[in-house]
């Protein structure tokens, strides 16, 4: 039975640095605003699936970025706000990604978006970076209206995909992530984009970790 990827969108192929630009743009500086800016928008969602107050993701990153404009005084207006909000929506691709893709689809893979972003958000994502014509389809958590790293939204992308489950593998820079993934049954890929990054010490490891997509195909084939 053929491998079924799941790859997880924000951070993992599309680069949430690239609003950096505008960010410098509007406030002056950028480093800080955006390290906040992802820290609280994760933080929301995992705190709006506990508290089973699910709103979509695009309210989760328009709420942490209200947050993070009053925490540093940055006073941005709506209209500056919208446009980092539009920002958001066209980020580009890390460099790995486009080879790695191409070769992952010539190996039989199959290829789905899985994201806590919207099918929506995703699909533009992927169009705007040229790689959507890789995928076979886009799932979100918005189906099952709660966030990873609940065991349901690992679930359900077994059973939208039709993967068997030792045959499903998550793809993602996110520990949480891939965590969530392991936990459900699922196998999981870490992708260590930066050094400075830590797996979380709960015992629960990665399939396998790589430095870059370009491991991926040999390393589960
Ligand atoms: C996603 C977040 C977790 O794309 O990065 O699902």
């Amino acid at each position: 039975m053929s491998i079924t990827l799941g790859f997880d969108i924000y951070g993992t192929l599309i680069d949430t640095q690239g609003v950096l630009t505008k960010l410098a743009e509007y406030t002056g500086q950028s480093t800080e605003f955006s390290r906040i800016w992802r820290e609280k928008q994760l933080e929301y969602t995992f705190r709006r699936g506990l508290m089973r107050r699910y709103e979509n993701f695009a309210v989760c990153t328009r709420n942490a970025l209200d947050y993070t404009d009053s925490l540093l005084n940055t006073s941005l207006d709506d209209e500056a706000k919208q446009a980092l909000m539009e920002a958001y929506r066209v980020l580009p691709a890390f460099d790995d990604v486009v080879e790695s893709l191409a070769v992952a689809k010539e190996a039989g893979f199959r290829l789905f978006g899985f994201s806590n972003g919207l099918a929506s958000a995703v699909q533009g994502l992927l169009e705007h970076a040229g790689i959507s014509d890789y995928f076979e389809g886009v799932v979100s958590v918005d189906e099952v209206q709660t966030f990873k790293p609940n065991p349901d939204v690992y679930h359900h992308f077994i059973k939208t995909t039709g993967a068997a489950p030792e045959n499903a593998w998550l793809v993602s820079s996110n520990p949480f992530d891939v965590m969530g993934a392991v936990n459900a049954g699922m196998k999981a890929a870490w992708l260590q984009r930066s050094h400075n990054v830590v797996f979380d010490p709960w015992g629960i490891e990665p399939t396998i970790s790589i430095k870059s997509l370009a491991e991926l195909p040999e390393l589960i084939s």
